[in-house]
């Protein structure tokens, strides 16, 4: 068995029959799950997060047969230049070479590994003591409540019937919605398969359901009372605005003719043309700290 973690760049020649193991990709087996001693090769695009990246790198190892090989690589300003360093911390020798802007480090498994438990113990899901919430490392915003977010909190009026919460992250705004009794039905959609798992945890109020899914993929239902948002901007570590640029799009076909978005942003995203395109009355509600609410009714 071959495993694939993430999406490596063309240049490192992803195995294409590996089973894909990301739990930013809907669908994707969960590499923690894989049986120990069972896989021939991992490939892993690391992640940026250094304890995200270690418990990443710890699972793959595990789940190598003797003799298996790890392919690691990551950009060198992303955590590429740690690599080498955390997979020798683990006993492994390792080859490194520098390749089209990442380090690439492999390793085969034919000593005894040590760290391995450790590194999989501080990456894993647990309830934060800050928040009272479970999480994990490399979900957004792991181990506190976001400003952006904190702040759309504070300005949401009671929501009333059905809605959904885009991005839902481990189910903070989630929390905030259900606080209205005349909310009948909330769907919380992630990316992520570790977020969606805490906020299943974190909101085990009966009339909220999470979804592993991309959120620009949902069918356009046009039939909920309320969507809630503090959309993503970055895809694969870049700055990228298409994405919620994406989400105020997907939020105005799922709403009914008079339902309405509230959504936070930081101030320098550019989402007032495509709110202004899709829905009849754009109001900004608050403008502070650097993000802006908006209230958008279609
Ligand atoms: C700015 S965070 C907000 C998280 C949470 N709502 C909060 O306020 O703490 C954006 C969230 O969108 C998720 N995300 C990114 N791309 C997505 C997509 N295409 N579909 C669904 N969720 C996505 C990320 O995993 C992240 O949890």
């Amino acid at each position: 068995m071959k495993l694939i973690y993430g999406r490596p760049p063309a240049v490192f020649d992803p195995p294409a029959e590996a089973t894909q193991t990301s739990p930013l990709i809907p669908g994707s087996a969960a590499l923690e799950e894989i049986a120990p001693g069972s896989a021939d090769l991992a490939m892993i695009y690391a992640p940026p997060g250094a304890l995200e990246r270690r418990a990443v790198l710890a699972h793959a190892l595990r789940a190598l047969k003797p003799g298996g090989r790890l392919d690691a690589m990551a950009p060198k300003d992303k955590g590429g230049s740690r690599l080498k360093k955390e997979l020798e911390g683990f006993g492994l020798t390792v080859v490194d070479e520098p390749k089209a802007h990442h380090r690439r480090c492999r390793a085969t498994m034919d000593s005894p590994l040590t760290g391995l438990d450790e590194a999989i113990e501080a990456g894993a899901a647990r309830q934060v003591s800050d928040t009272g919430l479970w999480s994990r490392p490399g979900v957004f915003a792991w181990d506190r409540i976001d400003a952006g977010t904190a702040t759309l909190a504070l300005q949401l009026p009671p929501m009333k019937g059905v809605g959904a919460d885009l991005g839902c992250g481990v189910g903070v705004l989630s929390l905030a919605v259900l606080t209205s009794e005349a909310v009948t039905a909330l769907t919380g959609i992630d990316l992520d398969r570790r977020a969606v798992e805490a906020a299943r945890l974190n909101v085990t109020d009966p009339r909220a359901a999470f979804e592993w899914a991309d959120a620009r993929t949902l069918p356009a239902s046009g039939d909920m009372d309320f969507v809630v948002m503090n959309p993503p901007f970055h895809d694969g570590g870049q700055e990228d605005r298409h994405l919620g640029q994406a989400f105020v799009r997907k939020a105005a076909e799922l709403l009914k003719k008079g339902g309405t978005l509230w959504m936070v942003a930081n101030r320098h995203l550019p989402y007032e043309a495509d709110l202004n395109a899709a829905f009849r009355r754009v109001r900004v509600v608050e403008e502070s700290a650097g993000y802006k609410v908006f209230e958008a009714t279609k």
